[in-house]
């Protein structure tokens, strides 16, 4: 989520459901003291696995290259007004390209693990039907070549490029059958490349899409409508549990799971605002975490903003049992908290990592999210999918000593290795971004790089964050 417009539309949701009753589920913040260790070093386990994140669309460029069709981004960026710079991701960082110079830098950069995704209309340009051998052979190599130095991938289905096709025909994520396509494809790629995908991330975000592209239409496929929203809540959700199946028949030795950006809720003063923290709470994480981990959704669902008769119009016998289908591993997004006071309003209690209007930092939060992984749900596997900050406006030059970034994951750190001490099964982290890329609406206007890119020339270079997240890796402390 990435624009205030949604935080609007949140509040719109909480205001409207102040005075009604429901149950409350909120949990107090973390204590704000020093996490233990941040006297000394903070060292991690030896096998915690260091990495970084990117998105294909975010990157990749070469949109009409080697037999790619377009996705609903390619689409929603050709619409005026939409992206901030009037961008798209063409070239973005012409990674389809340059991508042996990335895995270089990776392995210079000492990075562990790698979390991509795989455009899903790379693979199939019509989003069924037909598959395009050339985008296999692309991520084939991009596979090889980490496996050649050393790096484990963790390879994400889909971070929202869905085909512009499936938009077209059947209406994207609101239609039933966008979800069964989406799990064949997971099986298509599945088969031809679970060999070399230890890790598989099915849907990334499905609470961003929901939110961003289907109530305020800020991101693809731009919609504002709480029954399009909730019906494509349901089948983001059935096309992860679909796709685990798929994955898990096609690709039996691979860890199978989703990312789910996170963000816990804790009331903004001494108010009772029990009730609109439930509800904030819902729609940042129970609406995901409880199908996934409980197979049902939770109450409350309308006053977060979404339309029961809308889910009860798409929920069929048996869909909560394939969406909680088992799984091995959960990513965590975690960028920032909510505070809420009793009437809904969000306050912003700590600095915001701006120019990202939304990302209010607060590290503490990841240590909460984990632990309460811990006690609510079962405690599962978990890495942390992508964490990160933009380059302060004040940062000199071209944003290579950022040392606002280094605080920032610094203090993000110490935060998960807090909830490894106290029990959480945390095994990774992986930064976003490894590069400058398209930060969607916001275009290039956002640099979330560890590493600088200068777009006219393509040309990589490495900021101070890079090299200071290269010596914590080599170091395994901070
Ligand atoms: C997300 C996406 C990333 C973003 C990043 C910064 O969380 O929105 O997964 O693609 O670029 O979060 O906004």
């Amino acid at each position: 989520m990435r624009d205030l417009s949604r935080r609007d539309l949140l509040r719109v949701a909480a205001v409207a459901a102040a005075g009604s009753a429901a149950g409350c589920t909120g949990h107090p913040p973390t204590s704000p003291s020093p996490a233990p260790g941040t006297s000394g070093p903070v060292t991690f386990p030896p096998d915690f696995a260091w990495g970084v994140a990117t998105s294909a669309y975010q990157i990749e460029g070469a949109v009409a290259e080697d037999g790619r069709g377009p996705s609903v981004w390619d689409a929603f960026c050709a619409q005026p007004h939409r992206i901030a710079d009037a961008s798209s991701g063409s070239p973005a960082d012409d990674h389809y390209h340059c991508y042996q110079e990335d895995l270089d830098l990776m392995k210079e950069l000492h990075i562990r693990s790698y979390r991509f995704s795989i455009s899903w209309p790379r693979i199939l340009p019509d989003g069924a039907g037909s598959v395009n051998t050339k985008g296999l052979d692309f991520y084939r190599k991009l596979l090889e070549g980490l496996h050649a130095r050393g790096i484990t991938p963790m390879a994400t289905l889909w971070h929202w490029d869905t085909p512009q096709a499936l938009q077209d025909r059947v209406g994207g994520w609101e239609s039933r059958e966008c979800a069964q396509r989406f799990a064949d494809y997971a099986g298509i790629v599945g088969e031809r490349l679970g060999d070399l995908v230890p890790a598989w991330l099915t849907v990334n975000e499905p609470k961003t899409q929901v939110q961003v592209g289907y109530l305020s239409g800020d991101f693809a496929p731009g919609r504002q409508d709480p029954d399009a929203a909730t019906k494509a809540l349901h089948h983001l959700m059935l096309g992860h549990g679909l796709a685990v199946a798929a994955l898990r028949a096609a690709a039996p030795k691979s860890k199978v799971g989703a990312a789910l950006n996170l963000a816990p809720v804790y009331p903004a003063d001494d108010a009772d605002a029990t009730h609109a923290v439930h509800v904030r709470d819902v729609a940042e994480n129970t609406a995901y975490l409880d199908p996934v981990f409980k197979g049902r959704y939770p109450d409350g669902l309308h006053d977060a903003g979404f339309r029961r008769p809308a889910l009860e119009s798409v929920l069929r016998d048996g869909d909560l049992e394939r969406i909680s289908v088992p799984i091995d591993l959960l990513g965590v997004n975690y960028y920032n908290p909510a505070f809420v006071r009793a009437d809904g309003r969000t306050v912003r209690k700590y600095p915001v990592a701006s120019p990202a209007n939304w990302l209010e930092i607060y590290p503490p939060g990841l240590y909460d999210t984990l632990l309460r992984l811990r006690r609510d749900y079962g405690n599962p596997l978990t890495s942390v999918t992508e964490n990160g900050r933009p380059d302060a406006p004040d940062t000199p030059g071209d944003g290579l000593a950022d040392q606002a970034r280094i605080d920032y994951l610094r203090d993000h750190l110490v935060q998960a290795r807090r909830a490894i001490a106290d029990g959480a099964r945390l095994g990774g982290y992986h930064a976003w971004s490894l590069l400058d890329n398209f930060e969607w609406s916001r275009g290039y206007t956002q640099r979330f790089g560890l590493v600088h890119v200068d777009y006219p020339t393509q040309k990589r270079t490495p900021k101070q964050s890079a090299r200071w997240y290269a010596d914590v890796i080599a170091r395994g402390s901070l």
